[in-house]
Protein backbone atom coordinates (compact mmCIF):
# COMPACT_ATOMS: atom_id res chain seq x y z
CA UNK A 1 0.00 0.00 0.00
CA UNK A 2 1.19 2.99 -1.10
CA UNK A 3 2.25 5.23 2.45
CA UNK A 4 2.52 8.91 2.35
CA UNK A 5 4.91 11.01 3.87
CA UNK A 6 3.10 14.20 5.48
CA UNK A 7 5.19 16.82 6.71
CA UNK A 8 3.04 19.12 9.51
CA UNK A 9 4.90 22.39 9.99
CA UNK A 10 4.23 23.89 13.62
CA UNK A 11 6.38 26.79 14.88
CA UNK A 12 4.58 29.35 17.31
CA UNK A 13 1.40 28.40 19.77
CA UNK A 14 -1.32 29.29 17.10
CA UNK A 15 -0.33 26.61 15.24
CA UNK A 16 -0.33 23.17 17.47
CA UNK A 17 -4.27 23.76 17.71
CA UNK A 18 -4.27 23.98 14.19
CA UNK A 19 -2.19 20.48 13.52
CA UNK A 20 -2.97 18.33 16.19
CA UNK A 21 -6.49 17.43 14.77
CA UNK A 22 -5.29 16.54 11.77
CA UNK A 23 -2.14 14.51 12.88
CA UNK A 24 -4.41 12.83 15.04
CA UNK A 25 -6.93 12.07 11.84
CA UNK A 26 -4.33 11.63 9.44
CA UNK A 27 -2.76 8.99 12.19
CA UNK A 28 -5.44 6.73 11.72
CA UNK A 29 -5.05 6.44 8.06
CA UNK A 30 -3.46 3.67 6.51
CA UNK A 31 -1.90 5.59 3.37
CA UNK A 32 -0.11 8.01 4.71
CA UNK A 33 2.27 8.78 7.94
CA UNK A 34 1.94 12.16 9.24
CA UNK A 35 5.39 13.85 10.42
CA UNK A 36 5.59 16.73 12.98
CA UNK A 37 7.92 19.49 12.27
CA UNK A 38 8.94 21.78 14.99
CA UNK A 39 10.41 25.38 13.62
CA UNK A 40 11.11 26.10 16.97
CA UNK A 41 9.74 29.51 16.57
CA UNK A 42 8.11 29.74 19.82
CA UNK A 43 10.57 27.69 22.34
CA UNK A 44 9.66 28.23 26.03
CA UNK A 45 7.46 25.24 27.92
CA UNK A 46 4.33 27.35 28.37
CA UNK A 47 4.20 28.72 24.80
CA UNK A 48 5.00 25.21 23.28
CA UNK A 49 5.35 21.89 25.40
CA UNK A 50 2.26 22.51 27.27
CA UNK A 51 0.36 22.39 23.96
CA UNK A 52 1.93 19.21 23.01
CA UNK A 53 1.10 17.62 26.26
CA UNK A 54 -2.68 18.76 26.01
CA UNK A 55 -2.86 18.11 22.46
CA UNK A 56 -1.84 14.50 22.86
CA UNK A 57 0.86 15.14 20.34
CA UNK A 58 4.26 12.78 20.27
CA UNK A 59 7.60 14.75 20.32
CA UNK A 60 7.81 16.68 17.05
CA UNK A 61 10.12 14.02 14.61
CA UNK A 62 12.29 17.26 13.77
CA UNK A 63 13.01 19.75 15.70
CA UNK A 64 14.75 22.85 13.89
CA UNK A 65 15.78 25.05 16.93
CA UNK A 66 14.80 28.39 14.80
CA UNK A 67 14.10 30.30 18.24
CA UNK A 68 13.68 34.35 18.35
CA UNK A 69 15.18 36.66 15.28
CA UNK A 70 14.31 39.60 13.35
CA UNK A 71 11.90 38.45 10.63
CA UNK A 72 14.38 38.17 8.07
CA UNK A 73 16.42 35.99 10.44
CA UNK A 74 13.58 33.64 11.59
CA UNK A 75 12.39 33.54 8.11
CA UNK A 76 15.80 32.32 6.18
CA UNK A 77 17.14 30.23 9.38
CA UNK A 78 14.08 28.29 9.21
CA UNK A 79 14.32 28.46 5.13
CA UNK A 80 18.21 27.03 5.37
CA UNK A 81 17.41 24.18 8.45
CA UNK A 82 14.08 23.04 6.56
CA UNK A 83 15.37 22.48 3.39
CA UNK A 84 17.62 20.35 5.01
CA UNK A 85 14.97 18.12 6.17
CA UNK A 86 13.41 17.89 2.59
CA UNK A 87 15.96 17.07 1.23
CA UNK A 88 17.29 14.35 3.73
CA UNK A 89 13.23 12.88 3.79
CA UNK A 90 11.34 14.16 0.42
CA UNK A 91 7.75 14.74 1.71
CA UNK A 92 4.66 13.79 -0.59
CA UNK A 93 3.27 17.19 0.62
CA UNK A 94 3.90 19.53 2.75
CA UNK A 95 0.73 21.10 5.37
CA UNK A 96 1.65 24.56 6.56
CA UNK A 97 -1.17 26.26 8.68
CA UNK A 98 -1.91 29.97 9.92
CA UNK A 99 0.14 32.77 8.99
CA UNK A 100 3.41 32.78 10.86
CA UNK A 101 6.76 33.76 9.71
CA UNK A 102 7.64 29.68 9.38
CA UNK A 103 4.14 29.26 7.76
CA UNK A 104 5.64 31.43 4.73
CA UNK A 105 9.20 29.94 5.34
CA UNK A 106 8.63 26.15 4.63
CA UNK A 107 6.09 26.85 1.92
CA UNK A 108 8.64 28.75 0.11
CA UNK A 109 11.01 26.18 0.63
CA UNK A 110 8.94 23.41 0.05
CA UNK A 111 7.41 24.77 -3.59
CA UNK A 112 11.16 25.87 -4.50
CA UNK A 113 12.14 21.63 -4.04
CA UNK A 114 8.75 21.22 -6.24
CA UNK A 115 7.11 19.40 -3.31
CA UNK A 116 3.38 19.45 -3.26
CA UNK A 117 2.04 22.40 -0.51
CA UNK A 118 -1.06 22.71 1.00
CA UNK A 119 -2.46 25.44 3.06
CA UNK A 120 -4.45 25.10 6.26
CA UNK A 121 -6.60 28.43 6.87
CA UNK A 122 -6.08 29.75 3.67
CA UNK A 123 -7.62 33.07 2.23
CA UNK A 124 -7.79 35.30 5.43
CA UNK A 125 -6.82 38.76 4.43
CA UNK A 126 -6.74 41.70 6.70
CA UNK A 127 -5.46 43.79 3.86
CA UNK A 128 -3.17 45.57 6.24
CA UNK A 129 0.37 45.52 4.85
CA UNK A 130 2.22 46.69 7.46
CA UNK A 131 1.47 43.30 9.05
CA UNK A 132 3.87 40.46 8.87
CA UNK A 133 1.05 38.09 9.33
CA UNK A 134 -0.62 39.59 6.23
CA UNK A 135 2.54 38.94 4.22
CA UNK A 136 3.06 35.86 5.22
CA UNK A 137 -0.49 34.66 4.00
CA UNK A 138 -0.15 36.71 0.68
CA UNK A 139 2.93 34.69 0.34
CA UNK A 140 1.75 31.34 0.85
CA UNK A 141 -1.65 31.35 -0.25
CA UNK A 142 0.39 32.53 -3.42
CA UNK A 143 2.39 29.64 -4.06
CA UNK A 144 0.05 26.59 -2.37
CA UNK A 145 -0.81 23.71 -4.50
CA UNK A 146 -3.95 23.17 -2.56
CA UNK A 147 -6.03 25.85 -0.28
CA UNK A 148 -7.64 24.67 2.61
CA UNK A 149 -10.39 27.54 3.82
CA UNK A 150 -12.07 28.47 6.75
CA UNK A 151 -14.74 30.50 5.90
CA UNK A 152 -16.91 31.70 2.55
CA UNK A 153 -14.91 35.40 2.49
CA UNK A 154 -11.69 33.52 2.47
CA UNK A 155 -13.14 31.46 -1.28
CA UNK A 156 -13.74 34.64 -2.26
CA UNK A 157 -10.38 36.56 -1.57
CA UNK A 158 -8.52 33.86 -3.23
CA UNK A 159 -10.92 34.03 -5.94
CA UNK A 160 -10.18 37.50 -6.45
CA UNK A 161 -6.78 36.83 -6.50
CA UNK A 162 -7.01 34.73 -9.65
CA UNK A 163 -6.33 31.78 -7.45
CA UNK A 164 -8.08 28.83 -9.62
CA UNK A 165 -11.34 27.70 -7.94
CA UNK A 166 -9.91 24.23 -8.36
CA UNK A 167 -7.23 24.84 -6.33
CA UNK A 168 -9.56 25.88 -3.09
CA UNK A 169 -11.80 23.41 -0.62
CA UNK A 170 -13.54 25.17 2.28
CA UNK A 171 -12.93 22.59 5.27
CA UNK A 172 -13.88 24.84 7.85
CA UNK A 173 -12.22 25.51 11.33
CA UNK A 174 -9.54 23.44 12.13
CA UNK A 175 -9.15 25.02 15.52
CA UNK A 176 -12.91 23.96 16.49
CA UNK A 177 -11.71 20.27 16.13
CA UNK A 178 -9.47 20.58 19.08
CA UNK A 179 -11.74 22.55 21.67
CA UNK A 180 -14.02 19.90 20.50
CA UNK A 181 -11.68 17.08 21.39
CA UNK A 182 -10.97 18.23 24.35
CA UNK A 183 -13.83 19.54 25.77
CA UNK A 184 -14.76 17.56 28.62
CA UNK A 185 -10.98 18.37 29.91
CA UNK A 186 -11.68 21.83 29.33
CA UNK A 187 -15.02 21.66 30.77
CA UNK A 188 -13.90 20.48 34.24
CA UNK A 189 -11.57 22.62 34.88
CA UNK A 190 -12.71 25.74 35.90
CA UNK A 191 -9.30 27.72 35.99
CA UNK A 192 -11.03 30.93 37.42
CA UNK A 193 -11.32 29.40 40.78
CA UNK A 194 -7.94 29.70 41.34
CA UNK A 195 -8.09 33.45 41.73
CA UNK A 196 -11.97 32.77 43.50
CA UNK A 197 -13.34 33.75 40.56
CA UNK A 198 -16.84 32.17 39.47
CA UNK A 199 -17.80 31.85 35.46
CA UNK A 200 -19.57 35.32 33.84
CA UNK A 201 -17.79 36.97 36.86
CA UNK A 202 -14.77 38.10 34.73
CA UNK A 203 -13.15 39.29 31.80
CA UNK A 204 -9.61 37.46 29.57
CA UNK A 205 -7.04 39.65 28.26
CA UNK A 206 -4.41 38.79 25.74
CA UNK A 207 -2.74 40.98 24.10
CA UNK A 208 0.89 40.59 21.88
CA UNK A 209 0.49 42.15 18.40
CA UNK A 210 3.62 45.55 17.75
CA UNK A 211 1.26 47.74 17.26
CA UNK A 212 -0.43 47.29 20.78
CA UNK A 213 2.55 46.35 22.98
CA UNK A 214 5.65 47.73 21.21
CA UNK A 215 5.28 51.33 21.65
CA UNK A 216 5.98 52.60 25.41
CA UNK A 217 2.85 55.42 25.34
CA UNK A 218 0.65 53.16 23.83
CA UNK A 219 1.30 50.21 26.31
CA UNK A 220 0.86 52.11 29.24
CA UNK A 221 -2.31 53.68 28.10
CA UNK A 222 -3.68 50.63 27.50
CA UNK A 223 -2.38 49.00 30.86
CA UNK A 224 -4.28 52.42 32.36
CA UNK A 225 -7.46 51.59 30.54
CA UNK A 226 -7.26 48.16 31.87
CA UNK A 227 -6.67 48.35 35.59
CA UNK A 228 -9.73 50.99 35.28
CA UNK A 229 -12.19 48.23 33.66
CA UNK A 230 -10.79 45.74 36.34
CA UNK A 231 -12.23 48.29 39.23
CA UNK A 232 -15.58 46.94 37.54
CA UNK A 233 -15.14 43.47 36.14
CA UNK A 234 -12.15 41.41 37.14
CA UNK A 235 -9.77 40.73 34.49
CA UNK A 236 -7.46 37.83 33.93
CA UNK A 237 -4.29 38.64 31.64
CA UNK A 238 -2.22 35.68 30.33
CA UNK A 239 1.17 37.57 29.39
CA UNK A 240 3.24 36.80 26.11
CA UNK A 241 6.49 36.20 25.99
CA UNK A 242 6.72 39.70 23.96
CA UNK A 243 4.58 41.71 26.38
CA UNK A 244 6.54 40.73 29.78
CA UNK A 245 9.49 41.94 27.81
CA UNK A 246 7.79 45.02 27.23
CA UNK A 247 5.86 45.51 30.62
CA UNK A 248 9.70 45.35 32.40
CA UNK A 249 10.85 48.38 30.14
CA UNK A 250 7.72 50.88 31.13
CA UNK A 251 7.86 51.61 34.67
CA UNK A 252 4.83 50.93 35.77
CA UNK A 253 5.20 47.90 37.83
CA UNK A 254 4.43 49.96 41.56
CA UNK A 255 1.21 50.40 39.97
CA UNK A 256 0.25 47.43 38.69
CA UNK A 257 1.47 45.60 42.30
CA UNK A 258 -1.89 47.60 43.25
CA UNK A 259 -4.24 46.42 41.03
CA UNK A 260 -5.79 43.66 42.61
CA UNK A 261 -8.69 42.88 40.20
CA UNK A 262 -6.01 42.77 37.20
CA UNK A 263 -4.15 39.66 37.46
CA UNK A 264 -0.69 39.09 35.59
CA UNK A 265 0.26 35.73 35.21
CA UNK A 266 1.57 33.76 33.06
CA UNK A 267 1.01 31.91 29.24
CA UNK A 268 -1.26 29.43 29.94
CA UNK A 269 -1.71 25.69 28.48
CA UNK A 270 -4.43 25.31 25.71
CA UNK A 271 -7.11 23.66 28.12
CA UNK A 272 -6.53 26.16 31.26
CA UNK A 273 -6.55 28.74 28.65
CA UNK A 274 -9.90 27.66 26.98
CA UNK A 275 -11.36 27.05 30.08
CA UNK A 276 -11.04 30.93 31.04
CA UNK A 277 -12.48 32.01 27.93
CA UNK A 278 -15.26 29.70 27.94
CA UNK A 279 -16.04 31.40 31.25
CA UNK A 280 -15.81 34.96 30.65
CA UNK A 281 -17.68 37.44 30.74
CA UNK A 282 -15.99 39.25 27.85
CA UNK A 283 -12.78 38.89 26.08
CA UNK A 284 -9.99 41.55 24.84
CA UNK A 285 -7.44 40.44 22.42
CA UNK A 286 -5.20 41.12 19.74
CA UNK A 287 -4.95 37.56 18.66
CA UNK A 288 -6.76 36.20 15.95
CA UNK A 289 -7.57 32.82 16.74
CA UNK A 290 -8.75 34.21 20.08
CA UNK A 291 -11.73 36.04 17.93
CA UNK A 292 -12.57 33.02 16.09
CA UNK A 293 -13.19 30.88 19.48
CA UNK A 294 -15.06 33.66 21.65
CA UNK A 295 -17.32 33.77 18.75
CA UNK A 296 -17.82 29.78 18.37
CA UNK A 297 -18.38 29.80 22.38
CA UNK A 298 -20.59 32.95 22.07
CA UNK A 299 -18.23 35.14 24.14
CA UNK A 300 -18.26 39.10 23.81
CA UNK A 301 -15.15 40.14 21.87
CA UNK A 302 -13.47 43.28 22.11
CA UNK A 303 -10.59 43.17 19.49
CA UNK A 304 -8.05 45.62 19.87
CA UNK A 305 -6.94 46.19 16.32
CA UNK A 306 -7.95 48.73 13.45
CA UNK A 307 -8.78 45.51 11.01
CA UNK A 308 -9.30 41.84 10.74
CA UNK A 309 -8.87 39.09 8.81
CA UNK A 310 -11.68 37.22 10.65
CA UNK A 311 -14.80 39.27 8.84
CA UNK A 312 -16.91 36.63 9.56
CA UNK A 313 -16.62 36.72 13.50
CA UNK A 314 -18.13 40.65 13.36
CA UNK A 315 -20.56 39.40 10.88
CA UNK A 316 -21.79 36.39 13.98
CA UNK A 317 -21.90 39.95 16.52
CA UNK A 318 -19.83 38.68 18.98
CA UNK A 319 -16.54 40.71 18.04
CA UNK A 320 -15.87 44.23 17.52
CA UNK A 321 -13.44 45.84 16.37
CA UNK A 322 -11.84 48.92 18.91
CA UNK A 323 -9.14 51.46 19.65
CA UNK A 324 -8.01 52.64 22.77
CA UNK A 325 -10.15 55.37 23.16
CA UNK A 326 -13.25 53.47 22.62
CA UNK A 327 -12.70 50.50 24.88
CA UNK A 328 -13.85 51.49 28.03
CA UNK A 329 -16.98 52.94 26.57
CA UNK A 330 -17.62 49.25 24.56
CA UNK A 331 -16.75 47.65 27.76
CA UNK A 332 -19.81 49.19 29.54
CA UNK A 333 -22.44 48.77 26.46
CA UNK A 334 -21.16 44.75 26.27
CA UNK A 335 -21.64 44.40 29.74
CA UNK A 336 -25.43 45.98 29.83
CA UNK A 337 -26.51 43.95 26.71
CA UNK A 338 -28.62 40.85 26.23
CA UNK A 339 -26.02 38.09 24.36
CA UNK A 340 -27.94 36.98 21.34
CA UNK A 341 -28.41 33.52 20.11
CA UNK A 342 -26.15 32.99 16.78
CA UNK A 343 -26.73 30.49 14.27
CA UNK A 344 -23.42 28.21 13.71
CA UNK A 345 -21.10 29.06 10.92
CA UNK A 346 -20.95 26.60 8.49
CA UNK A 347 -18.23 23.54 9.12
CA UNK A 348 -17.05 25.31 12.28
CA UNK A 349 -18.11 21.76 13.75
CA UNK A 350 -15.11 20.02 15.06
CA UNK A 351 -15.09 17.92 11.81
CA UNK A 352 -12.90 19.83 9.98
CA UNK A 353 -9.83 17.58 9.88
CA UNK A 354 -11.85 14.61 8.60
CA UNK A 355 -12.50 17.31 5.45
CA UNK A 356 -8.80 17.71 5.10
CA UNK A 357 -7.96 14.38 5.26
CA UNK A 358 -10.95 13.70 2.73
CA UNK A 359 -9.10 16.42 0.27
CA UNK A 360 -5.76 15.77 1.01
CA UNK A 361 -6.66 12.01 -0.46
CA UNK A 362 -8.38 12.84 -3.23
CA UNK A 363 -5.56 14.82 -4.43
CA UNK A 364 -3.31 12.42 -3.39
CA UNK A 365 -4.83 9.99 -5.75
CA UNK A 366 -6.60 11.39 -8.27
C1 LIG B 1 4.19 35.15 16.53
C2 LIG B 1 3.52 35.30 15.16
C3 LIG B 1 2.12 35.84 15.35
C4 LIG B 1 1.32 35.01 16.33
C5 LIG B 1 2.11 34.93 17.64
C6 LIG B 1 1.36 34.13 18.69
C7 LIG B 1 4.94 35.91 13.22
C8 LIG B 1 5.32 37.01 12.35
N1 LIG B 1 4.23 36.26 14.33
O1 LIG B 1 4.34 36.44 17.07
O2 LIG B 1 1.45 35.81 14.10
O3 LIG B 1 0.07 35.63 16.57
O4 LIG B 1 3.38 34.33 17.36
O5 LIG B 1 2.09 34.03 19.85
O6 LIG B 1 5.27 34.78 12.95
N2 LIG B 1 9.47 34.65 22.84
C9 LIG B 1 9.83 33.97 24.01
N3 LIG B 1 9.51 32.65 24.11
C10 LIG B 1 8.86 31.99 23.11
C11 LIG B 1 8.49 32.69 21.95
C12 LIG B 1 8.81 34.01 21.84
O7 LIG B 1 10.41 34.54 24.92
O8 LIG B 1 8.59 30.79 23.28
C13 LIG B 1 9.83 36.06 22.72
C14 LIG B 1 10.81 36.28 21.59
O9 LIG B 1 12.10 36.22 22.02
C15 LIG B 1 10.45 37.65 21.10
C16 LIG B 1 8.96 37.74 21.39
O10 LIG B 1 8.65 36.76 22.33
O11 LIG B 1 11.09 38.64 21.84
C17 LIG B 1 8.14 37.59 20.14
O12 LIG B 1 8.24 36.27 19.56
P1 LIG B 1 8.05 36.00 17.98
O13 LIG B 1 7.89 34.56 17.73
O14 LIG B 1 9.06 36.78 17.25
O15 LIG B 1 6.72 36.69 17.59
P2 LIG B 1 5.32 36.71 18.32
O16 LIG B 1 5.11 38.11 18.78
O17 LIG B 1 5.15 35.59 19.30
Amino acid sequence: MTNLIIHLIAAARPNFMKIAPLYHALSREEWCTPIIVHTGQHYDANMSDTFFSDLNLPNPDWHLGIGSGTHAEQTAGVMVAYEKICLKQRPDWVIVVGDVNSTMACAITAKKLNLNVAHLEAGLRSRDMTMPEEINRLVTDSISDLLWTPSPDADENLLHEGIPRTKIVRVGNIMIDSFELLRSKIDSEHAAAAFGLTPGSFGVVTLHRPVNVDNPDQMRTILSALIEISEQLPLIFPVHPRTRNRLKEIGMQPVLDKAHNLHLIEPQSYIHFMSLVKDAKLVITDSGGVQEETTYLNIPCLTLRENTERPITILQGTNQLVTINTLVKSIVSVLSTKKNINSPIEFWDGHTAERVVQSLKEASFQ
